[in-house]
């Protein structure tokens, strides 16, 4: 059935995008019978999967008593069983929950609260917040502005501020030409580095993703990096806040991505699995130290949004982690995800991969023009959009991105599907992308 579409202004006009029916564990089902398998949980989105009945019935029960307060006039039940489920989750000293409806708007609230926590502590010199290139913290400007991808940015450059980047911890492209085997993290070292540039009295946070997503494909940073980070933090006074929007809340295998080095941040903002998808709810998980520190000073958080802590999103998100915990899915993530690594590893036989990499279910292959020198494919040739396209065409859904190599150049593909996937709905995955991979491979190179 043609669907008249000419009234939705769509992100890609160019694009035919098939029209929707419904979900059901790791598969999504169009108007036309199509069956696709999530294997991206749409933009690393989908944690427990599509069409549960329990996520339901838990929507149906909030929103037939209540589905809307406003953050200024009431709590409700479920926004603090919520807040209290997310902070048994989290490492030690995390213990307060402020709710979002977005990531880009969770990311500016972490930095806006670090803001306000240096000024309510008597440090008002201290505001810089320092990023790293090779990332994605979101697309309204203040998160743009804090992202390391060259592509997202320039259209809006005089628009963004400019802030203080470092180089990412990405082994396969070292920006110091080290062997992870025997470096000694100098990347992190760059912090250092910008921090005593910047002015240790003017620098409020450091922001990073623990895992790498959106730009470069689950760029899984050496071991030993994050403490490295979190001690440089210290040595400082800069908070630590890490943006585990896309792998927190058991992507990567543990509850947060930062459990893996046993890193305890001021601050995480999450999480796109924490609702799979039912509905927009994020948040920023913070210590008592900086909340007290802000209701002694100014007493209110100067911030808020419309949806922060709406009832309908807090019982929806609180349904999501109960299934994942009955169904102990976290270290489902881990185990499937040990599968799926192995799995995208035979992929290496193609020319055209350079590297495959991941943590839990959250991997990425990135594609190379030539793999023993690394160098990436010219962007122009579009090569992660026409392998995300074949995929798609064959019934895969994955999460393709580029400019990881240098901003504009570097392909890759990230794979995230729901942790209920199965080893055989696995080998059916790999097997698509194979085939995809293989069709541009042949396009590219002629073979
Ligand atoms: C690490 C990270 N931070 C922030 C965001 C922004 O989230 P949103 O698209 O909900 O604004 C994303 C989205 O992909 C992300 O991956």
């Amino acid at each position: 059935m043609k669907v008249n579409d000419d009234h939705i202004f769509y992100r890609n006009p160019a694009k035919f995008y098939p029209t929707v029916e419904r979900g059901e564990g790791v598969y999504i089902y169009d108007k036309s019978g199509k069956r696709y398998i999530d294997g991206s949980g749409g933009a690393v989105v989908v944690s427990i999967g599509h069409g549960i009945p329990e996520i339901r019935e838990a929507i149906l029960k909030q929103a037939s008593e209540i589905a809307f307060t406003h953050g200024t006039h009431f709590t409700s039940e479920a926004a603090v069983e919520l807040a209290e489920r997310i902070v048994s989750l989290s490492p030690p000293t995390l213990t307060r929950v402020y709710f979002l409806s977005g990531g880009s708007e969770a990311v500016e609230t972490a930095v806006k609260m670090a803001r306000q926590y240096q000024v309510d502590r008597g440090q008002p010199s201290k505001y810089k917040v320092i990023s790293r290139w090779t990332s994605y913290h979101g697309n309204t400007l203040g998160a743009l502005a804090l992202g390391g991808h060259t592509g997202r940015r320039k259209y809006y450059q005089p628009l963004i501020q400019h802030t203080p980047h470092i180089v990412p911890c990405y082994c396969y492209r070292c920006p110091f030409n080290l062997k992870p085997e025997t470096c000694s993290i100098e990347c992190a070292d760059d912090l250092e580095k910008t921090i005593l540039y910047e002015g240790p009295d003017a620098v409020s946070a450091f922001i990073a993703e623990p895992v790498v997503g959106a730009t470069a494909g689950a760029l899984v940073p050496k071991d030993g990096y994050f403490q490295k980070i979190r001690e440089i933090c210290d040595r400082y006074d800069v908070l630590l806040i890490v943006d585990e929007v896309m792998t927190g809340i058991g992507r990567t295998g543990k509850n947060f991505a930062v459990d893996h080095w046993q890193v305890v941040p001021d601050m995480i903002v999450c999480a796109k699995g924490m609702a799979s998808g039912y509905t927009p709810v994020f948040c920023v998980v913070t210590n008592d130290h900086i909340h007290d520190t802000i209701k002694q000073g100014n007493g209110a958080f100067v911030h808020g949004h419309t949806y922060s802590q709406n009832p309908l999103s807090c019982a929806t998100a609180l349904a999501v982690l109960d299934y994942m915990k009955t169904h102990d899915l976290i270290n489902r993530s881990a185990r499937m995800g040990r599968y799926l690594l192995e799995k995208l590893k035979t992929l290496s036989r193609h020319s055209i991969v350079g590297d495959v990499r991941g943590l839990g279910l959250f991997a990425g292959v990135e594609f190379v023009k030539d793999p023993d020198t690394k160098e990436p494919f010219d962007a122009k040739l579009k090569v992660n959009t026409r392998i995300g396209n074949q995929a798609f065409e064959k019934g895969l859904i994955t999460y393709p991105g580029g400019g990881g190599a240098d901003g504009i150049r570097g392909d890759h593909s990230l794979l995230a599907p729901p942790f209920i996937i199965t080893e055989t709905q696995i080998d059916e995955m790999v097997a698509v992308l194979d085939a995809a991979i293989q069709e541009v491979a042949r396009e590219l190179t002629g073979q």
